[in-house]
């Protein structure tokens, strides 16, 4: 690319706000020039506005410690300056999608973190290597907003990276039935162990919504486009039990599979290691090479030492073997706040931006 695109980070200091922040460092395409947050950051610069807030393992990038924070409500004035944006504010659903749509209305093609517009009938739901057809209706939205180049687009909830591209790989097999415990990491709520020492040694059965997206989400990004709109599968069956765990980064699932034809646990694995999708066709800049990785030890996938693998980008799968009630039980492995958010996001931009959608203003 000749020249990066100008992006604006809207929730910008937070804990999703910071990950779109330090893996957009260095990015071959983007380039970050406007950060955007609450009224209460605005006019400061970053570094103020974050203050003890920096919740990254890595220092904040020299690049954006000097930006003056804009108040995201401030919409004509933040896409002024923009070729598109990421979206990762908290704020109420209603206020996210007036606030996303009202961006997408100045042309500026919003790429957001956020639920508020998972189940809208004409915003694509991706995850570039399972659905990256969806983005096509696109233009149904486009039409029903009135705009040229200006649109939403939105990634799925962080549960559910664990095991979703893991029966994607095996949909030949036709998987029915799913039963998933998801273990889910305290970054998943914006956290850290210093803000909430509660978790420490500690278990939570609850997580608002959790289920809800974990079973239901799965269905729209296997569903098809009828008509302009996303029709979502009907099957498999997923049902779930989601856990807060005392884990800085990285959520777990447990799953139970049943399938309409059997296959053996060699074809289960050949399936996964060799699943791949638009985002390694095209080499797009922050696709895995390997996105799904299977491994032989008992004892992995682990947090501490898998969490990262592929930059935090790949799904590491372990413990798959037959069982006494369901066909097939295993173990998976995502990093939250990367593959299942800000990371998520950005290879949904690079992919919107190879297929035509985003392009400079
Ligand atoms: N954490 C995850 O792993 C994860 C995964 C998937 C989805 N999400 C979703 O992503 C969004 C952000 O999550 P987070 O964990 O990054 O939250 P967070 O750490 O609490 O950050 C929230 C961001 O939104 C801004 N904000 C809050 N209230 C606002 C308001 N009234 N007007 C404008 N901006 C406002 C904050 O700005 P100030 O700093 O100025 O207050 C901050 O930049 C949420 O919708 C969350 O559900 C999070």
């Amino acid at each position: 690319m000749e020249k990066k695109l100008r992006v604006g980070i809207l929730g910008a200091t937070g804990m999703v706000g910071q990950r779109f922040i330090s893996l957009l460092e260095n990015h071959p395409w983007f380039e970050v020039v406007t950060v955007a947050a609450s009224p209460r950051s605005a006019g400061k610069t970053y570094e103020e506005a974050v203050g003890g807030r920096w919740k990254m393992q890595t220092p904040m990038p020299e690049g954006v410690k000097n930006l003056v924070v804009a108040n995201v409500n401030e919409i004509e004035k933040v896409a002024s300056g923009v070729d598109f944006v990421f979206s990762a504010v908290d704020m109420t659903k209603e206020e996210i999608r007036a606030i996303e749509d009202a961006y997408a209305k100045t042309e500026t093609p919003v790429v957001s973190n956020n639920s508020a517009h998972r189940w809208t009938p004409d915003v694509p739901m991706v995850i570039p290597e399972i659905n990256p057809e969806h983005f096509e209706v696109i233009e149904a939205q486009k039409k029903r907003l009135g705009t040229n180049r200006g649109f939403v687009a939105v990634k799925p909830n962080c549960s559910i990276q664990s095991y979703a591209p893991v029966l994607t790989a095996w949909k030949e097999f036709e998987p029915v039935e799913v039963v998933a415990t998801t273990y889910q990491a305290i970054s998943g709520a914006g956290k850290t162990f210093q803000d909430w020492p509660e978790m420490v040694e500690n278990i939570i059965p609850f997580i608002g919504g959790e289920e809800e997206k974990s079973e239901q989400e799965p269905l729209r990004i296997w569903g098809k486009v009828v008509d302009g709109k996303i029709e979502k599968a009907e099957g498999p069956v997923i049902t779930t039990q989601c856990i807060r765990v005392p884990v800085l980064n990285g959520h777990t699932a447990a799953v139970f599979v049943k399938f309409a034809k059997k296959p053996s646990k060699e074809q289960l694995i050949e399936k996964l290691v060799n699943f791949k999708g638009l985002p390694q066709e095209l080499e797009l800049p922050s696709a895995p090479k390997q996105f799904i990785q299977y491994m032989e030890e008992d004892n992995r996938p682990q947090v501490k030492l898998d969490v990262d693998f592929e930059n935090g980008m790949g799904i590491s799968v372990g413990r798959l073997r037959e069982d006494t009630v369901y066909d097939y039980k295993f173990v998976g492995l995502s990093h939250n706040t990367v593959r299942g958010a800000a990371g998520g996001a950005v290879l949904c931009a690079e992919t919107l931006v190879a297929k035509g959608y985003i392009k400079e203003k």
